[in-house]
């Protein structure tokens, strides 16, 4: 045999008995060995990013957990869990060990700035998450409500010139989300609304976006070059240019906006933050903030349009209010924190269909940690991902599948209601959770109760509403309804909306 055969030979050898070393070191010597799970799982991430792909994580991950129990081996290094004790120490709050895991870093890009959310290094998220929580306070969102008040006027005038025909309620509540988000942050709308459809393709590049990153956050690819090639297409005209223009040009809009908020920010030694921060940070605002608001929306309406015997208890609350002249003619924030029915319905729309459907993934501090009796060593992954959890019977019930407001009112143990509370994952946990969680209910407040008081909408496949797809968002396709103004409420163009000013309001609730 010459010397090129011989070694070609043992490379192939070595191609064969390479992978078989892997998958016996995976099943018999890991640690995570003894954690049960789907064969595959346990020796290759690629099971796991098939199904994200796919799109039906949500649901493989609610199975996996009925089948194996609270922990599930979902790839070779790392473990699912819906333990209540688990969540306490992977999710706690500032000064713990446990960090967001490096999948994250899938969101940076080339440059050494990425927004707060994809930081993965303690003290510098601290920073970032300090200088713009003040935009996101209760107080700075009921001053930027004003601005919302054209959106949800569109919005409304589009559902009233509809007149019972079926319609797609996906397209309309992605439009509503992103023009609103562009109100907020650019100072003006994106249009969606106006021309009937998504004049810059957003929705799409946005879920694109953010199912590739889902999908390869794991692989060695995260190094930016997935990220850019979907982003640049989404720069083009609507979103990065739109940003540009306005950091360049500020104060280009007289108005309060996020973007000029997020110019104000300074750097711990008082220095302004680089442009390219800024534009990091505005697009990540419509990255996060627009698909979902849009598809928390939609499971509300979708909850509470199927289910009459709330909607009645709904409409009884909302016609109190308006007897006693308490609601304007678009519902203001203020106003909808009145309505206690109203804001368990949204939770617990919200805790059978949150809006991200896939796990939150944090890593094991270095020295390992025993969790439910196993030994995970520093550096195994381990998340939680909403879906499951919020199935968990230990802690929402028998009846966790069920649509049924009340848990929240009618608790008698009032520790099971602080584990229900504790373990409410849809806008994440601990010292992650969503920055723009009052925005999103502000928006959600007010378009809610409006809807309830003056549409009837009939759901038009109410056993199987959408098809789900799950990257990182869960987004519900096609929600196809039929949508018509009530006889007996006036048209909307006129009369009181939102009042206040930017800024106007000072009680903060952070
Ligand atoms: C109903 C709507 C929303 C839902 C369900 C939601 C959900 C979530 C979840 C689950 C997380 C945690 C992610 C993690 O731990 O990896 C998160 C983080 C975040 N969200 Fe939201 N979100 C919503 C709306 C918004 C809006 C409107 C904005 C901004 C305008 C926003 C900005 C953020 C940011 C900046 C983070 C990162 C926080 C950090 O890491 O410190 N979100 N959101």
């Amino acid at each position: 045999m010459s010397g090129l055969s011989q070694l070609l030979t043992r490379g192939i050898l070595c191609l064969c008995i390479l992978p078989i070393i892997y998958v016996a070191y995976q099943r018999i010597s890991s640690p995570l060995k003894v954690v049960p799970g789907p064969y595959l799982a346990s020796v290759t991430p690629l099971w796991r990013v098939y199904h994200v792909i796919r799109g039906d994580w949500h649901d493989q991950i609610v199975q996996l957990h009925q089948k194996y129990g609270q922990y599930v081996r979902i790839a070779p290094n790392e473990v699912s869990t819906i333990s209540p004790s688990a969540l306490r120490v992977a999710y706690s709050h500032s000064g713990s060990p446990w960090i967001k895991d490096t999948w994250y870093q899938t969101w940076w890009g080339p440059s050494p700035y990425h927004p707060a959310f994809a930081e993965t290094e303690v003290q510098r998220h601290r920073i970032m998450r300090r200088r713009v929580s003040k935009l996101y306070s209760m107080s700075y969102v009921l001053g930027m409500q004003c601005y919302t008040d054209r959106v949800l006027q569109r919005f409304f005038q589009q559902m009233r010139s509809l007149r019972g025909e079926s319609t797609n309620m996906t397209k309309w509540t992605q439009l509503f989300a992103f023009d609103i988000i562009g109100e907020l942050a650019f100072g003006d709308w994106f249009g969606g609304l106006d021309a009937a459809k998504d004049n810059h393709q957003l929705g799409h590049w946005v879920f694109l976006t953010i199912t590739a990153h889902a999908s390869l956050g794991w692989t060695w690819l995260r190094a930016g070059s997935v990220f850019f090639f979907p982003v640049r297409l989404l720069m083009n005209r609507s979103l990065y240019a739109r940003a540009r223009v306005q950091i360049t040009t500020f104060p280009l809009v007289e108005r309060n906006t996020l973007i000029l908020q997020f110019q104000a920010m300074k750097n711990p030694d008082g220095s302004v933050v680089h442009p390219r921060e800024i534009l990091t940070e505005t697009a990540n605002v419509v990255l996060a903030g627009a698909d979902t608001t849009a598809i928390s929306l939609r499971a509300v309406i979708y909850y509470v349009y199927t289910n009459p015997r709330i909607y009645a208890q709904l409409l009884r609350e909302i016609g109190n209010a308006t007897r006693l002249g308490k609601l304007s003619p678009i519902v203001t924030f203020q106003e909808a924190l009145e309505l206690d029915y109203l804001q368990v319905v949204i939770k617990e729309a919200l805790r059978l269909f949150p809006a991200v459907g896939y796990q939150l993934p944090r890593l094991v501090p270095p020295g390992g940690a025993t969790l439910g009796g196993y030994y995970f060593p520093g550096g195994t992954t381990i998340g939680t991902n909403a879906w499951a959890l919020h199935r968990n019977t230990e802690i929402y019930g028998s009846d966790c599948d069920e649509f049924r407001p009340e848990r929240w009112l009618n608790q008698s143990d009032p520790n099971r209601l602080r584990m229900m509370e504790d373990c409410y994952g849809s806008f994440g946990f601990g010292s992650r959770t969503c920055l723009g969680k009052n925005l999103a209910l502000m928006e959600m407040y007010r378009l809610l109760p409006t809807l309830f008081r003056d549409f009837d909408v009939e759901v038009c496949n109410p056993q199987n509403p959408w098809k789900v797809t799950t990257g990182w968002f869960a987004f519900s396709n096609e929600f196809q309804v039929r949508i018509s103004a009530r006889d007996d409420v006036p048209p909307l163009s006129h009369g009181p909306v939102a009042s206040g000013k930017a800024n106007s309001v000072t009680a903060d609730h952070e």
